[in-house]
């Protein structure tokens, strides 16, 4: 039996992750190709890269992929890899160009990723036969995601299903006020267990814990702002919708999602430090509706969505011991910076809520690294965190079937 199966078979059902999860190289080369290249992952906006010929470069471990805007205003995504000998073709991170050029012999291709120009390439050899590698690219609702997979999981049923939510919050009329990259000095399953719970809000988030109730849930008071959220929700141009189709609930060959909405505090309009509006309404809300709305699209793409802005958080490995987070900060394309928004009080909650985060998941990584950690069980206030383990382990038993 292979030691992978081993340490599977030994596992506890709802108790953290052996020692072993975060450091074995062959595991992290499963979690590479089976999670990372083989899912779809958030990367940014159209409105990014809105005329012809604009582009950026996403980066995800050692792949370097170029979204670009063709002529047709279409966008493609592109392995940054020349059909040459293998260079890097685009060697900026952004910007607008006509063609895509490599810079070591120069040979260059068209914004469709067709081969174009290769000087004394032989006669025998057919241009068509050396376009670009093409990168799985899906626009939806205006949010860009790519996959690495030559065959990707379908998006079919999460586009249906929410179809609706996107609509409600406008997510095709968003643009992008602030990014944020956070890296961290962990692996990545500890930066997403600690995404999925609540159980530390309380004593790590003083910021977010005045104005969110997660972190009552389960408790009297959550039921009852619950309630009160629900009761105008329709009112202010928003539907009580639910959808659990992510981690364990996965429906096969489709991209696991999943959409619900929780009450903000007495006061609290959005997430902001007094609680008042940071940016203009969005989407087809009429009125603030005390709540926010949590996304799950795919396994390390969440949003949450607030009535005047969206803010989009994605975990990415940058090596077995390093991870990074992505925070991007989305208001109606039509906000102005200094006049319908100030960046700062944008971005105030999920900036220091972030840093708090990046601070506790670095601890519980040296913790984990000594040699007296062992695994404990989890609460019942980290039933997302138990489903994205269970999720894990069968696809680490599915990867090595
Ligand atoms: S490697 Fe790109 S032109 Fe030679
Ligand atoms: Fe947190």
């Amino acid at each position: 039996m292979s030691q992978i199966q081993t340490l599977i078979n030994s596992h506890k059902e709802d108790w953290a992750l052996d020692q072993e999860y975060y450091k074995n190289p062959e595991i992290f080369t499963i979690e590479r190709e089976r999670i990372f290249f083989d899912s779809w992952i958030f990367i940014g906006h159209e409105s990014q890269i809105n005329k012809k010929g604009d582009f950026f470069i996403y980066e995800l471990l050692n792949e370097e992929i170029i979204i670009v805007r063709g002529k047709d205003m279409k966008i493609r995504a592109f392995f940054n890899v020349c059909r040459h000998r293998g260079s890097r073709i685009c060697l900026e991170d952004k910007g607008n160009i006509k063609r895509l050029t490599c810079p070591y012999h120069a040979w260059s291709y068209n914004l469709e990723g067709n081969l174009q120009g290769a000087k004394s390439l032989p006669k025998d050899i057919e241009k068509q036969s050396l376009s670009l590698h093409k990168c799985g690219l899906e626009v939806i609702g205006g949010m860009l995601f790519v996959n690495l997979s030559d065959n990707p999981e379908s998006l079919d049923n999460l586009k249906r299903d929410l179809e609706e939510p996107f609509a409600l919050f406008g997510f095709e009329n968003l643009k992008i006020a602030a990014h944020k990259n956070y890296p961290i000095e962990a692996n990545w399953k500890l930066a997403v267990e600690n995404y999925q719970e609540c159980y530390h809000c309380a004593p790590s988030h003083p910021e977010y814990s005045l104005s969110h109730t997660l972190k009552i849930e389960g408790e009297p008071g959550f039921n009852k702002a619950q309630e009160r959220m629900m009761s105008n929700l329709e009112a202010c141009g928003l539907k009580d919708i639910e959808i659990n189709k992510d981690f364990n609930r996965k429906d096969p060959d489709q991209e696991q999602y999943a959409y619900s909405r929780y009450a903000l505090f007495e006061g609290y309009l959005t997430g902001s430090k007094n609680g008042k509006p940071v940016a203009p309404l969005i989407g087809k809300i009429s009125e603030y509706n005390q709540g926010c709305s949590d996304f799950n699209l795919g396994p390390v793409s969440f949003f949450l969505a607030y009535c005047d802005y969206i803010v989009g958080y994605v975990f990415t490995p940058t090596s077995q011991e390093n991870c990074q987070c992505d925070v991007y900060w989305m208001v109606n394309e039509e906000a102005e910076e200094g006049k319908d928004y100030d960046k700062e009080k944008l971005t105030w909650l999920w900036d220091v809520t972030t840093y708090a985060d990046e601070e506790i998941i670095i601890n519980n990584q040296k913790g984990v690294n000594s040699i007296k950690y062992q695994p404990g069980p989890y609460t019942d206030k980290e039933r997302s965190t138990r489903r994205f383990i269970k999720w894990y382990l069968d696809e680490l038993q599915n990867a090595i079937s």
